[in-house]
């Protein structure tokens, strides 16, 4: 954990790393090996799953969940690891309320939309909405 971390109990915490100055808002789970970079904030009940990265000064809004799993043989993986895919999210990524987050890498300087589903890789900046997700208005 780095300098002036905040975390609103109760969460679930599991041998993660946190940036300095990161915020974790309440119900939040948060899996082994997930980073966390400064200043970003994780707010109330998201979920983190194991291979995420979140870069510097990024906003996770309210219940999003991440998969690593996507079922790509008809069921889960069911902890065999390999199966499992990573995410990656940029800096300054601002993440809406309810979103669904794919095994995908987002650029630095992204907007998600509420209620998302992100299926693919996003490269460029901008705001990007809807299920699929996609570019709505360029910054
Ligand atoms: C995505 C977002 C940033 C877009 O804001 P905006 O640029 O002002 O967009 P607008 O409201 O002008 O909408 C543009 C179009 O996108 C659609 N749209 C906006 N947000 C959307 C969303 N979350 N999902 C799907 N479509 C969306 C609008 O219906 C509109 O469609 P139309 O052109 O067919 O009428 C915003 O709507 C949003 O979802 N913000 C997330 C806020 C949040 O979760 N905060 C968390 C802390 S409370």
């Amino acid at each position: 954990m780095g300098e002036n971390v905040q975390i609103v109990e109760p969460c679930n915490l599991y041998e993660c790393y946190l940036g300095d100055e990161v915020f974790v808002g309440p119900f939040v789970e948060i899996q082994r090996g997930v980073k966390i970079g400064a200043r970003s904030r994780i707010q109330s009940h998201s979920f983190l799953c194991e291979l995420v990265s979140i870069g510097e000064s990024c906003f996770i809004g309210h219940g999003v969940m991440f998969i690593n799993d996507l079922f790509r043989e008809g069921k889960p993986a069911n902890g065999d690891f390999t199966k499992y895919k990573e995410t990656k999210i940029g800096n300054r990524v601002s993440i809406g309320s309810n979103a669904t987050i794919l095994p995908v890498e987002i650029c630095d300087d992204v907007v998600i939309g509420a209620g998302s589903v992100v299926t693919k890789d996003i490269t460029k900046k901008g705001i990007y909405a809807g299920n699929p997700a996609r570019l709505i208005r360029e910054t």
